[in-house]
């Protein structure tokens, strides 16, 4: 095969979900049809139960869990699939952002009864302002959810996107009975009352076809007929461009538990998803096409043995070929880095490679070189963009508990950060570390982990803060006079940058309005 039917038959993308409306389920469905695994069950549920938040033992089996879930590739009708996970639970909201930088493309999945949720709102922003095309799953109808028609009406406008449905329900919980298929024409029902077998798919010629009512019944047929009208009529017409283009998003209608809609998603998905797409640098626009390697890290997992500290490093290939063993340049730290050991991930396993393509990504193990947003290339000084901090929401001050431990805990929090588990600011005005985090459950996972893995032990002590948010002005004396101004509540983010600590909106209202040469920016790419 060639470089470039290499590039052109991979397709990577995430699965975002509130949690529970069935992402692991559906992922396991498309593992089942690209026969990566061979039953169910095999793909564990990277969920963290609320109740467990406070259980280390819990945590570790999560870890574990989704250093093997992180990736999942299989082979599906000639098309090289690469699935990213990204963790449902808002805690971790961080981690899916990031995950979302390293994808070509997103299906969200909706539950039909619950709708449009909190978290299915927060990752559809990080899709818009990424711009990246979302195919959305209406999963569970076997259940007794909302009206096909309400749901869409409550995406377009919950979500703020256009959507063109691409598949319609026959039915909807007990009444269930199947889908149109609109991209195809056919009908996809299901055999018998238990809903556990799928009759083989309908072509049928049009909708006016006699043999519609003897396979769905005459109220069926009608209202099927009446819905598809009123889809031809209201929603605009699907374009494949429309689509790649962020501007419209394909719907289909299923349910992932029964298997049912699956198989439909998953061609429309192959024909229609985006290629490895390009990406911008601060130096200039790579394509997947370029003949020279470069990727960068958007993850990082430590390993499970807390007696070795080695990690492994998510990294997205962007352009040319990766190689086993052949010398890389690491931008930040201006070296070169070689991998002996370089895994990729099918299904679930792992397998050392000698190569890899651009839309894949690989593990290269590493005992701390890497940070989150590395990049890497043939020696080209560049870095990828888009992959920022965001303003936490939860802040503590981090007081150390054993004065003996002071380094380990200083290399602890250094690394811990490193791998994106939260954000460590340090003030300006005393030195003292406040870390930030999207949710509660990472200071405990920090503080478990320094004290496992670096034997360092602190508390954290509760910091009144609104937000923290990157400053920057074009006029540097203004700047200067800002942090002096306030400089109890200027702090360094650990690349030097400089950070407003907000205690509320009022008073960060008071510095905007005080002043207006400064500009805040919620993340630290600005
Ligand atoms: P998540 O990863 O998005 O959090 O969701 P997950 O797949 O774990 O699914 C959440 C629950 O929803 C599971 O039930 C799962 O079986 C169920 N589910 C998934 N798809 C469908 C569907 O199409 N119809 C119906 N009715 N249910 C569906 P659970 O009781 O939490 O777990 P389990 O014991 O059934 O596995």
């Amino acid at each position: 095969m060639t470089f470039l039917e290499e590039i052109n038959r991979r397709r990577t993308f995430g699965i975002i979900a509130h949690p529970d409306a069935g992402k692991t389920t559906l992922t396991e469905k498309l593992l089942l049809f690209g026969g990566a695994i061979q039953s169910a069950g095999a793909v564990k549920s990277n969920k963290i139960k609320k109740h467990t938040t406070s259980d280390f033992m819990e945590i570790e089996r999560q870890r574990g869990i989704s250093v093997a879930t992180s990736v999942m590739a299989f082979e599906y009708k000639g098309k090289k699939i690469n699935i990213l996970d990204t963790p449902g639970h808002e805690d971790f909201a961080e981690d899916t952002y990031r995950t979302l930088t390293a994808v070509d493309s997103v299906i969200m999945l909706i539950d039909c009864v619950k709708g449009v949720e909190p978290q299915t709102r927060k990752l559809l922003e990080v899709c818009r302002m990424r711009k990246t095309p979302v195919i959305v799953f209406i999963n569970k109808m076997d259940r007794e959810g909302q009206d096909a028609f309400d749901l869409l009406d409550e995406i377009e406008k919950e979500l703020k996107i256009k959507v063109r449905p691409l598949s319609w329900p026959i039915g909807i919980g007990k009444t269930f009975k199947g889908v149109y298929n609109l991209y195809e024409q056919s009908l996809n029902l299901f055999r018998g009352e238990d809903k556990q077998t799928i009759a083989d798919s309908i072509e049928i010629k049009s909708l006016n076809d006699g043999e519609l009512e003897k396979y769905i019944g005459e109220d069926n047929t009608k209202k099927l007929r009446n819905d598809i009208e009123l889809i031809e009529g209201v929603y605009h017409e699907f374009t494949k461009e429309d689509y790649l283009d962020g501007h419209i998003s394909p719907v289909f209608f299923g349910s992932a538990v029964n298997n049912f809609g699956v198989r439909e998603l998953l061609d429309c998905f192959i024909e229609i998803a985006p290629v490895p797409r390009d990406r911008e640098t601060d130096t200039k626009v790579v394509h997947p096409t370029d003949d020279i390697f470069s990727g960068f890290v958007f993850k990082i997992h430590a390993n499970l043995d807390p007696k070795h500290r080695d990690r492994i490093a998510f990294l997205r290939i962007c352009s040319g070929k990766f190689e086993r063993n052949k010398y890389y340049y690491h931008v930040r730290d201006g070296k070169e880095v070689r991998f002996s050991n370089p895994t990729a991930f099918m299904a679930q396993d792992k397998s050392v490679i000698d190569e890899a393509y651009p839309g894949d990504i690989i593990g290269l193990y590493d005992s701390g070189t890497f940070k989150i947003a590395d990049t890497i290339t043939e020696g080209e000084k560049m870095n990828f963009k888009g992959i920022p901090s965001f303003s936490p929401e939860l802040f503590r001050y981090v007081t150390n508990l054993d004065p003996m431990k002071t380094k380990q805990l200083q290399k602890g929090l250094e690394q811990l950060t490193d791998e994106g588990v939260a954000q460590l600011f340090t003030k300006k005005v005393d030195g003292r570390k406040i870390l930030g985090t999207v949710g509660a459950l990472q200071f405990e996972v920090i503080q478990h982990r320094l004290k496992s893995e670096y034997n360092a032990s602190c508390s954290f002590d509760q910091v009144s803060l609104h937000k923290a948010l990157w400053i920057s002005s074009e006029n540097k004396s203004k700047l200067d006079s800002f942090v002096q101004d306030r400089s109890q509540h200027i702090a360094m983010d650990k690349e030097g940058k400089l950070v407003f600590l907000a205690e509320s909106a009022w008073l960060l209202q008071m510095a905007q309005e005080k002043f207006p040469e400064i500009e805040f920016h919620l993340k630290s790419e600005f």
